[in-house]
C-alpha cells in the first residue's frame, strides 16, 4: 500500500534588498543574482533609494551586472547628509508597511543604508547588514557615522574579515550576530573579471597596458578643501611627466574642482579622443563598472581616497596607494596591496617612485573568503533563521 505523502508548504522567507549609491550596486547585485536562483524559497523585493540617480553613477551598473530594474524606486536624490537620510527613512518605511518583509538586506556604508536600517529598526524588522565591523576610527567622517549606527542596530552582522569581527566584539555587539562570510564585493569582481578585461578600456583613451596611473577621488576630507585638492593635483601633475594620470571623475569633485579655480591643472576629457598632455591630469567622466574594472586591472598602479577600490586592487594586486589618514579597510595593507599616504603629497611622490622604479614591497594575497561565494553563505545563513519579530 502506497503510504500518502505530506508536503508542508514553508512560507518563503521575505527579503527586502537596497542599494542606493554607486559602490552599493556591486555589492547587491550577486546578492541579487542568487535570490533569483532561490524564487521557490525567497520573495524578494529590491529597493533603490535614488541617492545617486545619474545614468553614470547608477543606470549603467544595472545593464553591466546584470541586475533587474529595481521594484521601487525612492528618487530621493542630493541633498544635505539630514536631508538624504531623513527622505530616504520617510519613504522606506511606507514600502516596509505595505510589503512587511522579514528581513532587510542593506550594505556598506553610505547614507541609505543607515536611514533604510533605521527605518526597518523601528518598525521591528530585522536586519542584515553586509560589510559589517569595518571601522576608520574617525568620526568626521560620514561613512563612520554610518556604519556604527547601522551595525548597532543590525541582527545580522555580516563580516568581510577578522578585523571587522574583532572591532564588533570590542563595542560589545553579541558573537551570536556575528558571521564571517568573506567580501561580498570580490563576488562581483570575479564574476566580471575577464569580461572587463577583454574590453581593453586603455586603448580607448589611447594609454597603454601597465604604463599609466589611475586615480580617483571624492571624499569631502580630500575634495572640499582647496588646499588639500591642489596638494593632490599637484602631486598628480608631477607624477603625470613619468606616466599618464587618469582621472575618472565624481561629480562632486568636478563641481569642487571648478569653484576653487583648479581646473587648470586638468585636461577635462568629454570623449576618448582628448589627447593626453605631459603634466595634466587626464580628467574623465565616471566610468561604468566594467570600464574601470580593465583601466583597474591594467594600471601600472592606483591612487585613490575610496574604500572598495583598496580591496578591488588587492584582488586585484595591483598596486594601490590610498590618499587618507585612516582605513576601514586594512586588511588590504596587512595582507593586500595598499599602502595609506595621509593626507600627503611627499609620501605620495615617494611611494609612486618605488613603484615606478621596481621597488615597492607589496605584491599582497587574497584575503581569507575572498573568494567569489559570499552571496551564497549570506543566504544559506539567512534562510536558517527564525523570524519571529522583535520586541
Ligand atoms: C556617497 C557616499 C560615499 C560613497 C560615494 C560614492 C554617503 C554619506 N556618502 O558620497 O560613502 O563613497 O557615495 O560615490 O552616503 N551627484 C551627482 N549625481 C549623482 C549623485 C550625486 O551629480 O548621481 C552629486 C550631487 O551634486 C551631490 C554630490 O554628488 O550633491 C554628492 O552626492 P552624495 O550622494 O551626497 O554623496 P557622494 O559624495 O556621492
Amino acid at each position: 500500500m502506497n503510504t500518502p505523502r505530506f508536503h508542508r508548504r514553508k512560507k518563503k522567507l521575505k527579503v527586502i534588498v537596497v542599494a542606493g549609491a554607486r559602490p552599493n550596486f556591486m555589492k547587491v547585485a550577486p546578492l541579487i543574482r542568487q535570490i533569483r536562483l532561490m524564487k521557490a524559497r525567497i520573495e524578494l523585493k529590491f529597493v533603490h533609494t535614488g541617492q545617486h540617480y545619474d545614468r553614470n553613477m547608477s543606470g549603467i551598473f544595472f545593464e553591466e551586472l546584470g541586475m533587474p530594474r529595481p521594484d521601487m524606486h525612492l528618487g530621493v536624490g542630493s541633498g544635505t547628509h539630514g536631508e538624504q537620510t531623513a527622505g530616504v527613512l520617510l519613504a522606506f518605511e511606507k514600502i516596509l508597511f505595505s510589503f512587511r518583509p522579514d528581513v532587510v538586506v542593506v550594505v556598506g556604508d553610505v547614507n541609505s543604508t543607515l536611514a533604510c536600517a533605521l527605518a526597518a529598526s523601528k518598525l521591528g524588522i530585522k536586519i542584515a547588514h553586509i560589510e559589517a565591523g569595518l571601522r576608520s576610527f574617525d568620526r568626521s567622517m560620514p561613512e563612520e557615522i554610518n556604519r556604527i549606527m547601522t551595525d548597532k542596530i543590525s541582527d545580522f552582522l555580516f563580516t568581510p574579515s577578522r578585523d571587522a569581527d574583532r572591532n564588533l566584539i570590542k563595542e560589545g555587539v553579541a558573537r551570536s550576530k556575528i558571521f564571517f562570510v568573506g567580501n561580498i564585493m570580490a563576488d562581483s569582481l570575479l564574476a566580471h573579471r575577464a569580461q572587463a578585461q577583454s574590453l581593453h578600456a586603455e586603448k580607448t583613451f589611447g594609454l597603454t597596458k601597465n604604463n599609466y596611473i589611475l586615480v580617483t577621488a571624492h571624499r569631502p576630507a580630500t575634495v572640499d578643501t582647496k588646499e588639500t585638492l591642489h596638494k593632490l593635483l599637484q602631486g598628480l601633475s608631477q607624477l603625470s611627466r613619468n606616466q599618464p594620470v587618469v582621472f575618472p571623475m565624481h561629480p562632486r569633485t568636478k563641481s569642487t574642482l571648478a569653484s576653487f579655480g583648479l581646473t587648470g591643472l586638468v585636461t577635462l576629457a568629454s570623449s576618448g579622443n582628448t589627447p593626453y598632455v605631459r603634466g595634466k591630469v587626464l580628467a574623465l567622466e565616471p566610468l561604468g563598472y566594467l570600464p574601470f574594472l580593465s583601466l583597474m586591472a591594467s594600471a601600472s598602479f592606483v591612487i585613490t581616497d575610496s574604500g572598495g577600490i583598496q580591496e578591488e586592487t588587492t584582488i586585484l594586486k595591483v598596486p594601490c596607494l590610498t590618499f587618507r589618514e585612516t582605513t576601514e579597510r586594512p586588511i588590504t595593507v596587512t595582507q593586500g596591496t595598499n599602502t595609506v599616504l595621509g593626507l600627503n603629497q611627499n609620501r605620495l611622490l615617494k611611494e609612486s617612485k618605488k613603484i615606478l622604479n621596481g621597488t615597492y614591497k607589496k605584491t599582497g594575497r587574497i584575503p581569507e573568503l575572498w573568494d567569489g561565494r559570499t552571496a551564497q553563505r549570506i543566504l544559506r545563513i539567512l534562510l536558517k533563521q527564525n523570524y519571529s519579530y522583535k520586541s
